[in-house]
């Protein structure tokens, strides 16, 4: 099988298998991941093979919905095995997949290869700017989160902005993804600025 018929079979299986993601995680993510993982690989010489197979799979079984942990890499191996991808492409895909994740305090593994640091920035790259404003409110609605609340703004998508989508900037890997990630996070600044001032009445 040729690489772009292998890029093929992989994309119609995520899709396949998303199709019913709604809160953040479903098929257009992961095609704008793609489309910047692609991007900042390029500029970063990554191997766009690699790079493109790990942001199409990066999210197939995303761990705040699923019981084990495991299942993303499992569910890689066994469908790069299928479409006989060769093994050493296997285990980079896999590590990529297995590390993605942010959790505070949890994950603190960093990418010890470009096309790791590449996906990972595509992917944080999604969570900030105006997608990321857009993402971050469907998944607090999902968690029934209020919008905000000044008396517990930490409880809130508000205060989601400063727990996590305003320090993904500096935990960007590659010079690229960290320019791109400047001025999007310039947006959610803007953002927050105007939303305070609309809440408060003073147009
Ligand atoms: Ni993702």
């Amino acid at each position: 099988m040729t690489k772009s018929q292998v890029l093929k079979k992989t994309r119609e299986y995520v899709k396949g298998v998303l199709a019913d993601e709604a809160t953040g995680h479903d098929w257009y993510h992961i095609e704008r991941v793609v489309r910047n993982a692609k991007l900042i690989g390029k500029k970063e010489k990554a191997d766009l093979f690699v790079v493109e197979l790990a942001a199409l799979l990066h999210d197939i079984a995303d761990w705040k919905f699923h019981a084990d942990p495991d299942a993303g890499v499992k569910l890689t191996v066994k469908k790069l095995k299928s479409l006989k991808v060769p093994k050493s492409i296997i285990d980079q895909v896999a590590y990529i997949v297995q590390y993605i994740s942010f959790k505070v305090g949890k994950n603190t593994h960093r990418m010890t290869t470009i096309e790791g640091k590449v996906v990972q920035d595509a992917d944080r790259l999604d969570a900030l700017g105006a997608i990321g404003i857009a993402r971050a409110f469907a998944y607090g609605g999902y968690k029934k989160r209020m919008i905000y609340d000044p008396k517990k703004e930490n409880e809130t998508t508000i205060g989601h902005f400063y727990e996590k989508i305003l320090w993904l900037t500096d935990l960007m890997n590659t010079k690229t993804g960290y320019n791109l990630a400047l001025k999007r996070e310039k947006f959610v600044k803007d953002f927050l600025k105007q939303f305070y001032k609309e809440w408060d009445g003073k147009n």
